[in-house]
């Protein structure tokens, strides 16, 4: 028998220990008493755009003055996910829709622990953004459409996916052989080929004091 299943026993042996009015509080930590401590609603920022549209840049400078701020912060982007969580998923529809699935329920883990969540995906479908959306309670869903028109992108082409996908080498590339569904009705809309990051970050901010922590939220 080794060590652990010993301590298992003599564990399971011991009588339960009694309970006194010093005894501290055993309730779960409610999301209330996150969001105190926190000293601010959470809350999740869904980006969404093209690739090269400036999702990621955007998030990270929010990251930054969110923090500065003394926020509760974190950032759940594409590309990162996709190394890790979410290595075994493809660019089809069912793998994209599964990858929004999994990122949306971890920013509700986060939220319901006081985190701003900042998620970061091209999530081309408006199907899979509603179900994301309703995850989350009224004004704790802010869809931020990251708007670049798809020729400034390709321009841009950051990692030169562009370049290959029109060369065929990246099948079910999102706008080029796959589709992008664009928001109809964004609570943001930055476009980011008119405006500087600091202006895109500032929008955002704006927004999340106007409506984020007000009366009906
Ligand atoms: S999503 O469609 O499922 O939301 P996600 O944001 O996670 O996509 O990943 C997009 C990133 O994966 C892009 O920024 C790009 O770097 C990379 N990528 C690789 N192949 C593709 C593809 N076929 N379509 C779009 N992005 C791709």
């Amino acid at each position: 028998m080794g060590i652990a299943d010993t301590d298992h026993t003599s564990h399971m042996e011991l009588p339960m220990r009694p309970t006194s009015s010093n005894a501290p509080d055993a309730k779960n930590v409610s999301q209330a008493d996150w969001e105190t401590r926190a000293g601010h609603k959470p809350c999740v920022l869904w980006f969404t755009g093209f690739s090269g549209a400036g999702k990621s840049t955007i998030a990270v400078e929010l990251e930054r003055e969110l923090f500065k701020s003394g926020k509760l912060v974190f950032v759940l982007d594409g590309d990162t996910l996709r190394r890790g969580l979410c290595n075994d998923l493809n660019f089809s529809p069912e793998d994209r829709k599964e990858n929004i699935r999994r990122v949306s329920d971890l920013a509700k883990l986060l939220t319901s622990k006081g985190f701003i969540c900042i998620a970061a995906l091209i999530s081309p479908y408006n199907s899979d953004r509603e179900m994301a959306r309703e995850k989350f309670d009224n004004c704790r869903f802010v869809e931020v459409f990251i708007n670049a028109p798809m020729s400034v992108c390709e321009q841009r082409d950051p990692k030169g996916l562009y370049a290959k996908a029109r060369a065929g080498k990246i099948p079910e590339f999102t706008g080029v052989s796959a589709p992008y569904e664009a928001p109809k009705n964004p609570d943001i809309e930055l476009r980011t080929d008119r405006m500087t990051v600091k202006e895109c970050v500032d929008a955002i901010l704006d927004y999340l004091k106007k409506n984020v922590g007000c009366a009906n939220c």
